[in-house]
C-alpha cells in the first residue's frame, strides 16, 4: 500500500485533534483510499514529548526540519497567527510540499501570495478547517456547488460569539462570564477580541467570498461590527419583536457589486439562522440553480476541526496517488479568473433597523427624535419605552421600516447630538425574512 507522509507543525488543540482522528480512523481511511496516510513528524516548541500512542511519530522543535525532510509529502500548519505561520507555509510550498492549514487569519490576509506561490509550484493548499470547523463548507462550495452562480452567503461563523449570545438570551448570563466559559471550553481564539469584535467572522467571510465570486478580498474590506455593545435589554427587546440577535456574516451578489458585512443582526424567530444555538455554526448559500443550502455543525473544537483537517490531508493524498494534483483549484476558480469586484458601500444598504436611544425622560424628547427621523425619510414601525426612571436616562427603543443606511447614519448623528441623549445610540440591523 502506498504510503503518504504528513508533517504537522503545531500540536495544540487542533493539531492533537488531527493526530487522534488519523489514528482512530486509520483502518477506515485505508479502506476508503487504498493509501497508508501516516503522521510521520510533529514540530512544536511547547511540548517535550508526544502522548504515548504516538510513539512512532518524531518530535522536532524546529519546523524547518519537517519542511526540508524529503520524505514528507504534506505539511499541516496549525499554529495560527500570521508569523511565523506564513513563513512556514511559503517555505513548505517552495520545497514542493502540499500544505493544509486551518489558519483563517493567514488566508484572509495573505492568501493572495500563498495561492499564487502554490499555483506556480503546482502544489495544493487545503483549508477546509478555516471556515466552519468540522462542517465541510469549503468542499461543498468548490465541488458540490460548482455548477452554481452563488447569489448570497449568510451565516453564523463564530462559535464563541454565538455561544455568548445564546447564553445571554436563554439564561440572562452576563457577557464577561459567558466569554470566560467559552475560553475554558477551548473554542475562543487566543485573543478573544477576534471572536467578539467580528474579526474572526470577517476572516471566514473573506475566504468564502473569494471562492464564491472569484474575487480578491481581505477581511479589511469587510464592514465589521462585533457584539460588545449588545446588552441584555437589547436581547429582551429583540424577543418582544419576535427576533433573536445573531452575529451574522452577510454577502449578497448584486452582479456589478457584492455586499460584504459582519454585524449583530436581529433575525426573525421563524428564520433558520435564529435557531442555531450555542457553539454551533451554520452557513447558508443561495445558488442560482440549487436554491437554498444550509450547512450546520460544530464550528470549532478539537475533534470536529481535526476531522476537517484530516479530510484535506486525504484529498491531497488521493490526488497525489491518482496523479491528479490540482484537479480542483484551491480557490474554486482558476487563478487567472480571480479578479476585482466592487464591494457595496454600507451607505447603499437598505434594511429595517432597531435603535436603542438612551435619553433623559423629559417632555418633547420623543417628538424631537421623531422629527429627526422624519426629516431623514425614516419611517417608524413601533416604539417601546418602559417605565419611568426616578433619575437617569431611559431606553427608547424603535423599530423602523426599511431605511437607507446613509440616512440612518445622518439621523443617529443628529439624535446623539441632542442634549437630552446621554449615550451613543445602539443600532442593530434587522434581517427581513426572505
Ligand atoms: N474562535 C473560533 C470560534 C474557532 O469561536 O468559532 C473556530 O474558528
Amino acid at each position: 500500500m502506498k504510503e503518504i507522509k504528513v508533517g504537522l507543525i503545531g500540536f495544540g488543540t487542533v493539531g492533537s485533534g488531527l493526530a487522534e482522528v488519523m489514528l482512530a480512523q486509520q483502518e477506515r481511511l485505508e479502506k476508503r483510499s487504498g493509501l497508508c496516510v501516516r503522521l510521520a513528524s510533529v514540530a512544536d516548541i511547547n511540548i517535550k514529548a508526544l502522548p504515548p500512542q504516538f510513539s512512532g511519530v518524531r518530535l522536532h522543535r524546529d519546523a524547518a526540519e519537517l519542511i526540508n525532510d524529503p520524505e514528507i509529502d504534506i505539511i499541516v500548519e496549525l499554529i495560527g497567527g500570521i508569523q511565523p505561520a506564513k513563513t512556514f507555509v511559503m517555505d513548505a510550498i517552495s520545497a514542493g510540499k502540499h500544505v493544509v492549514t486551518a489558519n483563517k487569519a493567514l488566508l484572509s490576509q495573505e492568501g493572495k501570495d500563498i495561492f499564487a506561490a502554490a499555483a506556480a509550484k503546482g502544489v495544493e493548499v487545503g483549508f477546509e478547517a478555516s471556515v466552519g470547523g468540522g462542517i465541510p463548507v469549503i468542499k461543498s462550495l468548490k465541488e458540490g456547488l460548482v455548477a452554481n452562480k452563488i447569489l448570497s452567503i449568510m451565516g453564523i461563523m463564530n462559535g464563541t460569539a454565538n455561544y455568548i449570545l445564546t447564553r445571554m438570551t436563554d439564561e440572562g448570563v452576563a457577557f464577561d462570564a459567558v466569554l470566560k466559559d467559552a475560553q475554558e471550553q477551548g473554542f475562543a481564539e487566543a485573543d478573544p477580541t477576534y471572536d467578539i469584535e467580528g474579526i474572526d467572522t470577517a476572516h471566514k467571510l473573506a475566504i468564502l467570498m473569494t471562492m464564491a465570486y472569484g474575487m480578491n478580498i481581505t477581511h479589511n474590506d469587510i464592514a465589521t461590527e462585533g457584539i460588545t455593545r449588545i446588552e441584555p435589554m437589547d436581547i429582551e427587546f429583540a424577543r418582544e419583536f419576535g427576533c433573536r440577535i445573531k452575529l451574522l456574516a452577510i454577502s449578497r451578489n448584486h452582479g456589478e457589486h457584492v455586499e460584504a458585512r459582519v454585524h449583530p443582526t436581529m433575525v426573525p424567530e421563524s428564520h433558520l439562522l435564529a435557531k442555531i444555538d450555542g457553539a454551533f455554526n451554520a452557513i447558508h448559500f443561495t445558488g442560482d440553480m440549487v436554491g437554498n443550502v444550509l450547512l450546520y455543525g460544530l464550528g470549532a473544537g478539537k475533534m470536529p476541526t481535526g476531522s476537517a483537517v484530516a479530510a484535506d490531508v486525504m484529498d491531497i493524498a488521493r490526488d497525489i496517488h491518482a496523479g491528479s494534483v490540482g484537479r480542483v483549484p484551491s480557490l474554486s476558480y482558476l487563478p487567472e479568473y480571480i479578479g476585482e469586484r466592487r464591494i457595496t458601500s454600507m451607505d447603499e444598504l437598505s434594511c429595517p433597523y432597531y435603535f436603542r436611544i438612551s435619553a433623559r425622560d423629559e417632555p418633547g424628547v420623543l417628538a424631537a427624535i421623531a422629527g429627526i427621523l422624519s426629516k431623514n425619510a425614516i419611517s417608524i414601525e413601533s416604539v417601546i419605552q418602559k417605565g419611568r426612571q426616578e433619575s437617569g436616562p431611559v431606553a427608547i427603543v424603535m423599530r423602523t421600516h426599511t431605511a437607507q443606511e446613509s440616512a440612518v447614519s445622518a439621523a443617529l448623528q443628529e439624535i446623539d447630538d441632542l442634549a437630552v441623549v446621554t449615550a451613543p445610540t445602539v443600532k442593530i440591523r434587522m434581517l427581513e425574512d426572505e
